[in-house]
C-alpha cells in the first residue's frame, strides 16, 4: 500500500511538472504572437516584461498609487508591455485578442480602485510610460500631449514657454493625462474654463482593430465619448490635442482653518450659499480633516488676480470668514500648482517626476463621491463632523468643491460628464491608513461606507450622482466575463453619466461591439450576443 501510494504520488508530481513545462499557456502563445509581429527598426522584445524579468516588479509597482492593490494576493499581470511605438500597441491588441487575454491600459496609475493594473481574469498591462512627449505651441495656444505624460510635466512644459498660458487640470502633478482626461478632469481653473475634457480639441486613438483614428476619422460621436466617458471602454488613447487658456502673471491663494469652537459649522453652512455664486475666477473648497487630534475645516481658494482684489471680493461676499491680506499669498500660476500640491518647498523640476510619491493621499485608501444640490442643514453637517472625530477617521479627508461658474453653463450633453447646472458642490470622501493598520483595513472601509449612508439624505438622488474619476466599485460593477446586462450596468452608469449613459452605449456598440475593452465599470455594448440577458 505504502509503495503504491508513493508511486501514484510520483506520477502525480511528474504530471504537474509536465503540465507546467510543456503545456502552452495562453500567454506563451501571446508572447509567441508578439515576437512574430516585431520589425527590425524597433523590436518589440525590448518592451516586454515577464514576471521572471528582474524589472517586472519595479515597473508594476512604479505607479501603483494605492497599496490596497499591491498585496501578495492581488492578481498580477501575465506580462507588462511598455510600447515605444504605435506598432507595438497595435501588435499587443491583436495578439491579446487572438489569445483571449484582457488588456489593462495604464497611464498614470491613479485609478482609485486600481483598475489600470488589476483584473480578476488573465490579463496583461500596456503601460504607456514611454508615450510621454509634450509639444507646446504658444503661438497657436495649443499643445499635443501623449497619454503617458503626467499633469506636472504638461504644466512644466507650458510654463517653460509662457507665464500666462495654462491648462485647466488637477493639482496632483503625478496624475496621468490618459486616465484623467478620459474621465473629465477638474482642477483649480474649472469654474472659469471647465474640465480638462472641455478643452480637448483632437485626439489619437487605437481601436480594437488596431486602426489609428483621429478626430476626423473617428467621427464626432466617438470623439464625444472619449472626453469624459471614462478610461478603458473605447480603445487606447495615445495622445490629446489641448486648447490652452490664459492666466494672469499673478494669482492669489489662501487657506483659513477653523475648529468647531471657531464656528466652523456655521461657516460651512454659509459657504454652501456662497461658493457656487463666486465669480468664475475664484476656485473655492472646504476640506475637513483631523489635525493633531482636532477636526478642522479649511477654506481654500485660488484667485486669478492679486490679493487686494481678492480680499475686497471676499469681504463683500463672505465677510464671516474674515479674510485679510496677511492670509493671502501671491504667486505665479505654475507655483499655485506646487502650492496646492503641497510641494512648494521642492524645486520646480519635481513636476517632471512622474514617480514622485505624493503626500496628498495615504498609502492605503478608499474614496467615494457625491453631488450636492441643496444646502445641508447645520444639523446634518454636525453629524458629519462627529463621524470625522471617530478613531477610523484619523487620516480621513472630506472635501467640498464649489461648482457654478462656467460649469453651470456648459450643457449636460456637451460631453459625457453630466454634473453641470444645479450642483452647489461636489464631495470627495477619502479614508486612509498606514501599513501597520492594514490588518484592520475593513474598519476603515466600513467607516467610509457608514459616512456615505449617513450622507444619503442630503445629496443628489435618483440617481445619486458620482464622479467617474473618483472610481468607486461599491456603486455597482459589470460581470467579469463581459456579459453584463443593460440593467446591471445602468446602476453605476447612470450615477456617473445620467442620461449620457445611453449615448455612451451606442458609441461602444459602434466601436467595440464584442466588448473586448472591458473592466468592472466600462460601458457595455447595447446589442451583442454576450448581452442577450438585456432583451
Ligand atoms: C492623488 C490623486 C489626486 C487626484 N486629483 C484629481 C483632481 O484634482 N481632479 C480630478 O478630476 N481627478 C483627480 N484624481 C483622480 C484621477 O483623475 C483619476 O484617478 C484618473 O483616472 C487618473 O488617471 P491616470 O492616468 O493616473 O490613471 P490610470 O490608473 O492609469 O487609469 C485610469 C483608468 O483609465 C484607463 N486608461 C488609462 N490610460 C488610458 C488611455 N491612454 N486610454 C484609454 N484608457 C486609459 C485605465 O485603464 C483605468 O480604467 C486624483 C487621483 C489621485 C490618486
Ligand atoms: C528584462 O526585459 C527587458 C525588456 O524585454 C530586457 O531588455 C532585459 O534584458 C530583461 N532583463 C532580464 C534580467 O531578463
Ligand atoms: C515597423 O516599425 C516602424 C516604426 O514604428 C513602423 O513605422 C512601420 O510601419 C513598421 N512596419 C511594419 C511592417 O509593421
Ligand atoms: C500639530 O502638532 C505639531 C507637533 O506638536 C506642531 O508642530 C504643529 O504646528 C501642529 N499643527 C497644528 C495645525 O496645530
Ligand atoms: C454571465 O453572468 C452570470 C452572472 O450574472 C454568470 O453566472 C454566467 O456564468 C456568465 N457567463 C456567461 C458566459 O453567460
Amino acid at each position: 500500500m505504502e509503495s503504491s501510494h508513493h508511486f501514484s504520488m510520483l506520477v502525480f508530481l511528474l504530471a504537474v511538472l509536465f503540465s507546467l513545462s510543456c503545456a502552452t499557456l495562453p500567454h506563451e502563445d501571446f508572447l509567441h504572437c508578439l515576437s512574430h509581429s516585431s520589425n527590425g527598426s524597433s523590436p518589440i522584445s525590448n518592451v516586454i516584461f515577464k514576471p521572471q524579468n528582474s524589472s517586472f516588479s519595479s515597473i508594476l509597482e512604479s505607479t501603483i498609487r494605492n497599496l490596497r492593490f499591491s498585496a501578495s494576493d492581488t492578481p498580477k499581470p501575465l506580462v507588462i508591455v511598455t510600447p515605444s511605438t504605435t506598432s507595438h500597441v497595435q501588435a499587443t491588441i491583436r495578439c491579446s485578442r487572438t489569445h483571449g487575454l484582457q488588456i489593462r491600459t495604464r497611464s498614470g496609475g491613479h485609478d482609485f480602485e486600481g483598475l489600470s493594473y488589476v483584473s480578476r481574469v488573465p490579463f496583461i498591462i500596456i503601460d504607456l510610460v514611454n508615450f510621454g512627449s509634450i509639444d507646446v505651441d504658444v503661438e497657436n495656444r495649443v499643445a499635443w500631449v501623449q497619454s503617458g505624460a503626467v499633469l506636472g510635466q504638461l504644466y512644466y512644459r507650458i510654463a517653460e514657454k509662457s507665464r500666462t498660458l495654462a491648462f485647466p487640470a488637477g493639482t496632483c502633478h503625478t496624475v496621468g493625462t490618459g486616465g484623467y482626461f478620459s474621465g473629465g478632469g477638474y482642477g483649480l481653473l474649472f469654474r472659469k474654463y471647465g474640465l480638462a475634457a472641455d478643452n480637448i480639441i483632437d485626439a489619437q486613438l487605437i481601436d480594437v482593430n488596431g486602426r489609428i483614428l483621429d478626430r476626423k476619422s473617428m467621427g464626432e460621436e466617438l470623439f464625444w465619448a472619449i472626453r469624459g466617458g471614462g478610461g478603458g471602454s473605447f480603445g487606447i488613447v495615445l495622445s490629446w490635442k489641448l486648447r490652452l487658456v490664459s492666466v494672469p502673471e499673478t494669482v492669489t491663494a489662501f487657506t483659513i482653518s477653523k475648529t468647531i469652537q471657531e464656528n466652523a459649522i456655521q461657516l460651512i453652512h454659509r459657504w454652501q450659499y456662497i461658493g457656487h455664486e463666486l465669480p468664475d475666477g475664484v476656485y473655492s473648497s472646504v476640506t475637513l480633516n483631523t489635525v493633531n487630534g482636532t477636526v478642522m475645516a479649511s477654506f481654500s481658494s485660488l484667485f486669478l488676480g492679486g490679493s487686494d482684489e481678492l480680499v475686497s471680493l471676499m469681504q463683500e461676499r463672505f465677510p464671516e470668514l474674515g479674510l485679510v491680506k496677511q492670509d493671502c499669498i501671491e504667486m505665479s500660476w505654475i507655483d499655485s500648482i506646487r502650492h496646492f500640491g503641497q510641494i512648494q518647498n521642492q524645486p520646480l523640476e519635481i513636476l517632471l517626476d512622474r514617480n514622485f510619491k505624493t503626500s496628498l493621499t495615504s498609502p492605503y485608501y478608499k474614496a467615494k463621491s457625491d453631488y450636492v444640490k441643496k444646502p445641508i442643514p447645520e444639523m446634518g453637517l454636525r453629524g458629519l463632523w462627529s463621524m470625522l472625530s471617530e478613531e477610523e477617521a484619523e487620516s480621513a479627508v472630506v472635501g467640498f468643491f464649489a461648482y457654478g461658474g462656467i460649469m453651470a453653463e456648459i450643457p449636460e450633453t456637451a460631453n459625457p460628464f453630466p454634473h453641470r447646472a444645479g450642483n452647489l458642490y461636489k464631495i470627495l470622501y477619502n479614508v486612509g491608513w498606514q501599513e501597520d493598520e492594514n490588518v484592520n483595513s475593513e474598519r476603515y472601509i466600513q467607516w467610509i461606507r457608514r459616512v456615505y449612508d449617513y450622507m444619503g439624505s442630503f445629496v443628489s438622488k435618483s440617481p445619486r450622482e458620482a464622479y467617474i474619476n473618483y472610481r468607486d466599485l461599491d456603486i455597482g460593477t459589470n460581470n467579469e466575463d463581459g456579459n453584463t446586462s443593460y440593467a446591471e450596468a445602468s446602476i453605476w452608469g447612470r450615477k456617473y453619466f445620467k442620461n449620457n449613459f445611453n449615448r455612451l452605449m451606442r458609441v461602444k456598440t459602434m466601436i467595440d461591439p464584442q466588448n473586448f475593452f472591458r473592466q468592472e465599470q466600462t460601458i457595455p455594448p447595447l446589442i451583442s450576443s454576450r448581452n442577450k440577458r438585456a432583451h
